[in-house]
């Protein structure tokens, strides 16, 4: 009996710790809670923690200190700091800095090299062509390089500086070699002396989607044990880690004599694997006579013009595989039409540069390796052109996005640029911007600051790359009828890879086509009196430190979710063009250490 009861009452006091246990304001003790709940010096009551804060303890050690700032990370105004985080509703909140955007990581981009050696090609050209030949050649390495870096990757133009650093490049110069041989085996050494990456020739493009399955995993690399090449190539296209190219260079050095012209002959075939690889399209001189026989006789005639002929020709091929990709056309985001117009009228004037039919000298033609394409020359229908006022997420559509500062917003929708607080605070919504423009893709119910986490993969995430643009309004011009800035087109051809015709010949087809012309949603004020207000508002936002009320600071604290989209925007175009300068100055000083 005594042994039972005892073990009841043991249960009892198990119970009642338990109990008490659970009961007791603080399991664990927390330091920083005791510190909270002591009188303040003054004798006030501290500040009770928000309900946020009790049910959602945050998982990681509050952040104390803004991160550390990043290389490259400002450009004027723009600050950003690029993190896996990047999803975060509002980059504060991981910065600390209101004015401080948290971008996705900067995408790696894979080496894609092409070897040019400028003595090597005007052999062929005659007399004084040999300058304009190296002029076209010039054009040639900056269309392979504009189309590969559109792609993700990043090019770079080797030359026989580079190839005389390889170790083998002692031997190599001692073996009397055909000049055709010896360009071969120069451009291997000098992949070999750079490593891991792609080797192509600069006669080789990109022809296809940036999400196609095979740049991807172009993009990603490989694995393999092998030495990547494309069928039916011959020699104008490898993909290899440092190690195997070595090898190769190893095995095909002691074995070089004047019979071979590709120096993977030399070289046991089980060390490569062959894939074909159709996103890719080779313009192989041998080949021009038959698929494009006007470039062959024009390069026949005189080589220089010839070549120039053939980079135009795979230019127009590259537009028009971007016209090809997107089958449902271009959109040009216009929330809240009745007061936009204006306000999108820069990105229309794109869209309707990139409709246009590229300069051909074969304009009914196709890339060599999409020979069932639609030729802009040849088709009846250009590429559409709509004007919706809400995001639709679908690969078919490319879409443009101008995204206005709130402030701008609110004038427009106002019709005044005399704006006061209490106006704002009753007569306007919160973040109408993301609001509309996510309407049908969200609907009607969600709050702002997750159709600002959403809003952020429409600009940044993978998908995005490849099927959109976005800019903010205060980077474009405000007055009507002024074209783009032609350094801001020149920035946009590096992400499409190819030249965006300039001075706009609009095609009338497309200029009475009903869906392109501004009248479908007639602008309610005026398109004049929306242009005077995006300019005043341009000037108000970038004024600073005035004494009143700054109604601008307003606006961003009213519209917190759209001016956090609009930094986003800012700062991701800042960093993609820091991106671009400074990869072409470390090309250049490549460039210059070669002479
Ligand atoms: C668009 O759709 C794809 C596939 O359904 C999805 O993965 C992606 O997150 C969507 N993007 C946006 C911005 O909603």
């Amino acid at each position: 009996m005594i042994p039972h009861r005892s073990t009841a009452l043991f249960s009892l006091v198990v119970f009642v710790a338990l109990l008490l246990f659970v009961y007791s304001p603080s399991a664990i003790p927390d330091p920083e809670e005791e510190d909270a709940s002591e009188p303040t010096k003054n004798g006030a009551l501290p500040n009770l923690p928000s309900l946020n804060n009790f049910h959602l303890p945050s998982l990681r050690a509050p952040a104390h200190e803004p991160p550390p700032e990043q290389k490259d990370s400002t450009s004027g105004e723009s600050k950003w700091f690029s993190n896996w985080e990047w999803l975060n509703p509002f980059s504060s909140a991981v910065t600390l800095d209101e004015k401080r955007a948290v971008l996705p990581p900067l995408r790696e981009r894979r080496p894609i090299y092409t070897y040019y050696n400028p003595k090597f090609n005007p052999k062929k050209h005659k007399g004084n062509d040999l300058k304009l030949g190296q002029d076209a050649d010039q054009q040639l390495l900056l269309a392979w390089r504009r189309a590969w870096f559109a792609q993700g990757f990043r090019p770079v133009v080797l030359t026989p500086g580079d190839a005389m650093k390889n170790p083998h490049f002692e031997t190599v110069q001692k073996i009397r070699l055909s000049s055709d041989m010896e360009n071969e085996v120069m451009r291997w050494l000098a992949w070999g002396h750079m490593g891991t990456g792609i080797l192509a020739d600069f006669h080789c493009f990109p022809m296809a989607r940036y999400d196609d399955d095979q740049l991807i995993s172009l993009r990603r690399g490989t694995t393999s044990e092998l030495i990547t090449r494309v069928e039916n190539f011959k020699g104008a296209f490898y993909a290899a880690e440092k190690a195997q190219i070595d090898e190769a260079l190893n095995a095909a050095v002691p074995k070089l004599n004047e019979k071979f012209t590709v120096l993977a002959d030399l070289i046991s075939p089980e060390l490569f694997q062959a894939q074909k690889f159709p996103a890719l399209a080779l313009y192989r001189t041998s080949s021009l006579t038959t698929h494009y026989p006007i470039v062959a006789e024009k390069i026949n005639k005189s080589p220089s013009t010839g070549r120039l002929a053939l980079v135009q020709l795979i230019n127009a091929h590259l537009h028009n595989t971007f016209q090809n990709a997107f089958p449902a056309g271009l959109a040009v985001l216009k929330p809240l039409p009745q007061h936009t117009t204006a306000l999108v009228e820069p990105a229309l004037r794109l869209a309707k540069a990139l409709i246009q039919c590229p300069e051909s000298p074969m304009p009914n033609s196709c890339p060599p390796n999409l020979p069932d394409c639609r030729a802009c020359g040849a088709s009846k229908q250009t590429m559409r052109i709509s004007q919706p006022d809400n995001y639709k997420n679908t690969t078919f559509l490319f879409t443009i996005g101008t995204i206005p500062h709130p402030y701008t917003l609110v004038s427009l929708q106002m019709n005044t640029e005399q704006i006061t607080t209490r106006q704002i605070r009753r007569d306007t919504a919160r973040d109408p911007f993301l609001t509309g423009i996510t309407k049908d893709h969200l609907g009607p119910d969600l709050g702002s600051s997750s159709r600002g986490v959403v809003f952020k993969q429409m600009v940044a995430s993978d998908e995005a790359v490849g099927s959109s643009l976005w800019m903010t309004v205060e980077s474009l011009p405000s007055e009507a009828g002024q074209s783009l800035p032609s350094e801001l087109l020149d920035e946009f051809e590096w992400q499409f890879g190819f030249k965006i015709p300039r001075g706009g010949k609009i095609d009338p087809k497309t200029e009475n086509d009903k869906e392109s012309v501004q009248h479908r949603n007639p602008s309610q004020q005026g398109v004049r009196q929306e242009y005077d207000l995006i300019t005043k508002a341009r000037e108000i936002i970038r004024s600073k430190g005035t004494n009143r009320i700054n109604v601008k600071d307003v606006t961003e604290a009213w519209n917190l979710a759209d001016t956090e989209a609009w930094r986003f925007v800012k700062a991701y175009r800042a960093r993609s063009v820091v991106e671009r300068r400074k990869w072409e100055e470390a090309e250049r000083t490549f460039a210059g250490s070669r002479h």
